[in-house]
């Protein structure tokens, strides 16, 4: 980590810009735990929904408490039909975290009496923005390949109902209960820069869908989520896994980043990677094998090797676009699905964040021009050149 002598540190790496309660990384033993509750136990034994409630509102929900909640999300699933319209205008070659960015934000339009302090107005955006996320998404996925948005399906569960409604079928139940376990694996994750950007738009006190708006924007980086979608690319590229040493090699001398590997936080394998390639196996026993799989192997293999004494490893998003592309899911729909689970984590930071909050404002080192003198138009010279056009 580089630190100036003025106590700047790029990335703000290292530097506590919060206090929270809703997650926790130990990144030397890698593991992950979501309000005390193992990452592990929580994909393995907990939905989506209840860990999205775990998050929010700190505590695992009683039967009742579940019930409840799945049911009001299940009631604000649809959306009105100018959103849809909206997506229709649309370019149908847009990408689709730009698709879910503005219909995210587009929500403020239609539920604008804001009550911050209102815990009805909270729980109200936290269902809408969970319900309706999924629904946006595969509507313009619909769209944009020239066919009607299909409407979710009131008996379906959230992850089967968003798989049938990007695919018009059914799911196999291991299909959606595999989906559902990476929506856990994705819903939280400390104060990541989609969430940070998230607890800053929250401290202006501006509304919630303003604040997942600006998260989903952030999170699209491919530093950062978009990860998802480069891995796949990488491994297309790569091929085979006689191919996996050449390109390890020219990767590191051309000082190119491997994408799915490496952390901020952990300097071991990324405890989610590993649920993940579990969970991979498990489709691919299933409905069979993809030979992306061993390339990918191969890929963690050697890259052990080289990057492992520097502490990078795989991350959650190396893994993560095998398992979607198995279950059908398009690749450009990797970091929306990231999207979609993650806004759970952003809801409970905004909740935190209205609880304690202070306008974020840090200061900055200046290292610009001292004061100058303004000159007229025709006294300036042309050794300042700016370009044009
Ligand atoms: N491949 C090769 N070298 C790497 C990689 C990588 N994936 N990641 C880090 N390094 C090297 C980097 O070149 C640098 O080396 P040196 O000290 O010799 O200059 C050193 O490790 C530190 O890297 P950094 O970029 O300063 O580390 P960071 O903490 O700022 O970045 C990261 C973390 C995740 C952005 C970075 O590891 C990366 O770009 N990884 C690839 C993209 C990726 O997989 N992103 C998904 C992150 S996990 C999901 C999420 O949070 O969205």
């Amino acid at each position: 980590m580089s630190v100036a002598p003025t106590g700047f540190r790029p990335g703000l790496e290292g530097v506590p810009a919060t206090q929270s309660a809703i997650s926790n990384i130990d990144g030397q033993r890698g593991i992950l735990s979501y309000r005390g509750y193992r990452i592990e136990d929580l994909a393995a034994r907990s939905s989506f929904l209840e860990t999205a409630y775990l998050l929010i509102w700190g505590e695992l929900p009683d039967p009742e408490k579940l019930r409840d909640f799945q049911y009001d999300v299940q009631m604000h699933r649809r959306v009105s039909f100018r959103i849809r319209d909206m997506l229709k205008c649309f370019p149908a070659s847009g990408h689709p975290m730009d698709a879910l960015q503005a219909s995210a934000a587009s929500l403020g339009l239609f539920y604008a009496n804001r009550a911050l302090d209102d815990e009805d107005y909270i729980r109200g955006a936290v269902m809408r923005l969970l319900a309706k996320i999924p629904t946006m998404l595969a509507a313009f996925h619909m769209i944009r390949r020239g066919q009607d948005p299909i409407q979710p399906r009131d008996d379906l569960p959230y992850a089967s109902n968003f798989l049938y409604m990007l695919t018009e079928r059914e799911p196999d139940p291991l299909a959606a209960r595999i989906f559902d376990a990476c929506l856990v694996l994705h819903a939280e994750h400390t104060l990541n820069a989609s969430t940070f950007s998230a607890r800053v738009t929250a401290s202006t006190l501006t509304d919630p869908y303003a604040v997942v708006a600006s998260a989903v924007g952030t999170l699209a980086g491919p530093l950062h989520g978009g990860a998802n979608e480069d891995v796949l690319l990488m491994l297309e590229e790569i091929g085979s896994e006689d191919r996996v040493e050449d390109f390890l090699d020219e990767a590191i001398s051309a000082r190119r980043k491997v994408m799915g590997f490496g952390h901020r936080e952990y300097k071991v394998k990324d405890p989610r990677a590993s649920i993940l390639q579990g969970l991979a196996e498990n489709l691919f026993d299933r409905f069979g094998h993809d030979k992306m799989y061993d390339v990918a192997c191969r890929l963690e293999a050697v890259a052990s090797e080289r990057l492992g004494p520097k502490g990078i490893y795989p991350n959650v998003d190396f893994y993560s676009g095998l398992v979607y592309r198995k279950l059908g899911i398009p690749t450009d729909l990797f970091t929306p699905v990231f999207a979609l689970a993650r806004a759970a984590g952003w809801l409970a930071h905004w909740k935190e964040q209205l609880g304690a909050n202070r306008i974020y404002r840090p200061t900055q080192l200046y290292t610009g021009a001292s004061e100058r003198d303004w000159l007229p138009l025709e006294q300036r010279c042309g050794d300042n050149e700016v370009p044009t056009g």
